[in-house]
């Protein structure tokens, strides 16, 4: 069995009626409009965020998994994929999922409204439920990760490359909304406040480790990842991987390699220089280092819980977020 579908094997129920959740969330009447959202909804990325509100919902329930936590999911995973609709415009990003993106299927213009009709549709559910609780704490983390994008968008304009500003980047981007999924899975079941921020310390964790190996596998092949290869230099974009090794090197040789980095975006020589050169230095291997000290983090908190079902997805989504290949 896949890994992934092994993790989520104590919720295959609740991950079956999340579905067709999803489905009448994003339910238009337009042909035109559901078919968009069709098309979305079929190319589903791996719902990480649904999966965590739902372990960290059952850990901490008395009475099973219930209505709350599903809002949770939905929110979560629904802010997600408006995030990258968008983001796959802002990057210029052709694929995701192994599927074209949907700017490269229809344009950029039909992308950024369905990413805002996706938002839309989820605070009407999230509105009308009146679980304001959750709606609150959820939606707080929208700001925070577009905040990390438009820091990135400047930073990378100015060609700042720091490990801090870096790991500030993608706490905001990545790891906040990680965060929000587990915080809101515990909260979703009844969870008091040192509970909420303990379980969101999971998420936290584990959404650092998963941006780190997400930079990691950006210098994979595409066929592997079912994304485009060097997306991130293409677009100046420099992350871990590189940024080790630029903490090694002297003045002169970080200029010559950002001056490399700056002509990259149109020469396809260059980025497989660049490329190989971190392969070469062990540019992968530091940035797993890092990786592995979150996902460390996140098992230390997951250990405080008692054993059960839930417990030990949590700890074998830990391995899995280390170890995948897409
Ligand atoms: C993926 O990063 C992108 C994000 C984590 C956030 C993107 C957010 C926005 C574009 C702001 C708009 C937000 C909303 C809610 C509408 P990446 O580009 O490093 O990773 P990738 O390789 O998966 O593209
Ligand atoms: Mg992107």
């Amino acid at each position: 069995m896949d890994r992934l579908n092994e993790i989520k094997k104590p919720l295959e129920r609740e991950f079956s009626e999340y579905t067709e959740f999803i489905k009448r969330v994003l339910h238009s009447d337009d042909p035109f409009v559901s078919g968009i959202m069709d098309y979305i909804i079929s190319s589903h990325g791996k719902g990480i965020r649904p999966l965590l509100v739902f372990l960290c919902a059952g850990i901490h329930s008395k009475a099973g998994i219930g209505k709350r936590s599903y809002l949770a999911a939905m929110l979560v995973e629904m802010i997600h994929n408006a995030s990258l609709i968008h983001d796959d415009v802002v990057d210029g990003s052709d694929t995701r999922h192994g599927k074209p993106t949907v700017h490269s299927k229809w344009n950029s213009r039909v992308s950024v409204l369905s990413g805002d009709y996706i938002l839309a549709r989820s605070y009407v559910i999230g509105m009308r439920s009146a679980q304001y609780d959750i709606v609150s704490y959820i939606t707080a983390g929208i700001a925070e990760l577009v905040e990390g994008e438009l820091i990135q968008s400047e930073l990378n304009e100015k060609r700042v490359v720091t490990r801090q500003s870096y790991l500030d980047i993608i706490f905001k981007k990545t790891a906040t909304l990680i965060g929000v999924s587990s915080g809101s899975g515990a909260m979703s079941a009844g969870a008091n406040p040192t509970e909420v921020g303990l379980a969101r310390q999971i998420g936290l964790n584990l959404g650092m480790a998963f941006q780190i190996k997400d930079d990691i596998l950006d210098y994979a092949p595409s066929e592997q990842t079912g994304k485009s290869s060097c997306a991130d230099l293409r677009e100046g974009k420099v992350t871990l991987p590189l940024i080790a090794i630029l903490e090694r090197c002297g003045k002169t040789e970080c200029q010559t390699i950002m001056d490399k980095v700056k002509a990259a975006g149109s020469n396809p020589e260059l980025i497989e220089e660049i490329s190989a050169f971190v392969h070469k230095e062990g540019g992968i291997e530091a940035a797993k280092a890092v990786m592995n000290l979150y996902l460390d983090a996140a098992r230390s908190v997951i250990r405080t819980y008692p054993e059960s079902t839930y417990r030990h997805s949590l700890e074998l989504l830990c391995d899995y977020i280390g170890d995948r290949e897409k």
